[in-house]
């Protein structure tokens, strides 16, 4: 018998309320056995709390292990801290899951991309080590910082998730042949974990060629494991393989039990409030929310109707050269998931 969960749910800004809604709406349809508790972050929290992340929306989350994001405004340049960041870090949320697949019907140069990136979340050059060098401020250095045991949970992490979800290779991209200590040690890292590990094929390729080989033969790569600068880059690079950020899911995870899952695109102010957004992005995290949770029949039934309604220009929103709003695109993906 499947457990029902409980899940925060932040339901964001712009067009976050309506994304939400159309995905409750999939994932019960889907079979998903989730109570959802509403939590405020974001604008809409600073409005109502005066908080962009009130302690009731961290304890929601400490206590449930679980949210559902949608995008939330940052302000740029002044006002608060990305609340995305103070969220992965508060709840050490140090592997970053974006996987990408072509579908069917969403404009895109490639048709035969599956790959999941697996980046590490919290170290390397986004430690938040710089400063000047000297008062004319001419001169600044970052400093990346990559630990012995910040790159064994997130290599772990993707031999878990490859094992788990039955992928047969884990690529490890670094620059090693430069960055010889810190990259060194997360390669060195890898080779010993993958060695426990006989089942998957491994296999390590510095990064300026990894992102050449994505863009010429995507379909080489199953798995890939990487540090913080270069899986942020790389993993929109991935995005933009399968038709752009408006598809693109994600999961952050740590150790402490906390997983989130969010849709990567922001906050879409130019069309909130029209009940024309695509939810598919946020569709697609709760289908990782669901193989998280084992609830693994709901996510593939998910899927199936996300994809069908996307192959068909009257049913994929606008964004994407269809016909249909936000609602009209739900109603499709839920009759695709009952005729399926
Ligand atoms: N994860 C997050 O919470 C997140 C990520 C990125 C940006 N943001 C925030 O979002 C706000 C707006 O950022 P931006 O304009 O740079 O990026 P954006 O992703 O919100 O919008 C870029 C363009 O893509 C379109 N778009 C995005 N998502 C869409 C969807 N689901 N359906 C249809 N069209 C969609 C928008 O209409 C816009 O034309 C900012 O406050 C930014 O800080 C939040």
């Amino acid at each position: 018998m499947t457990t029902t969960r409980t899940v925060t749910l932040i339901e964001g800004d712009g067009i976050g309320p309506e994304i939400a809604a159309a995905t409750v709406r999939a994932i019960e349809a889907a079979g998903g056995k989730i109570t959802w508790e509403k939590a405020d972050a974001g604008a809409g929290a600073v409005e109502k709390h005066r908080d962009p992340l009130p302690q009731a929306t961290i304890d929601s989350i400490k206590k449930n292990q679980l949210a559902l994001k949608s995008p939330l405004a940052t302000p740029s340049g002044g006002g608060y801290r990305s609340v995305n960041v103070t969220l992965r870090q508060h709840f050490d949320l140090y592997a970053n899951v974006r996987p990408v697949e072509t579908l069917a019907g969403v404009p895109s140069r490639y048709t035969n991309v599956d790959l999941v990136i697996v980046r590490e979340n919290t170290e390397d050059l986004y430690a938040g080590v710089e400063h000047y060098i000297d008062p004319r401020r001419t001169a600044a250095e970052s400093i990346a910082i990559i630990t012995k045991f910040g790159s064994e949970r997130v290599i772990v992490y993707a031999f878990e998730y490859a094992r788990r979800m039955g992928r047969k290779k884990v690529t490890l991209v670094h620059k090693a042949n430069i960055l010889k200590m810190s990259n060194g040690l997360f390669l060195d890292t890898g080779r010993e974990i993958a060695k426990r590990y006989p089942e998957i094929q491994f296999d390590d390729m510095i990064v300026d060629a990894t992102a050449m080989k994505l863009v010429v033969a995507p379909e080489r790569f199953d798995v890939i494991v990487t540090m913080n600068l270069f899986g942020d880059i790389l993993s929109d690079l991935t995005a933009g393989l399968v038709g752009g950020l408006g598809v693109a899911p994600a999961a952050n995870i740590g150790d402490g039990g906390v997983a989130m899952f969010e849709a990567v695109h922001g906050t879409a102010p130019d069309i909130a409030g029209k009940g024309i957004a695509n939810p598919t992005g946020l569709m697609l995290s709760a289908a990782l929310l669901l193989d998280h949770i084992e609830q693994r029949d709901a996510a593939t039934r998910l899927r199936r109707g996300i994809k069908a309604a996307l192959a068909n220009a009257e049913t994929r929103t606008g964004d994407l050269g269809g016909k249909a709003n936000t609602a009209q695109f739900t109603d499709a993906v839920i009759r695709h998931m009952q005729n399926g």
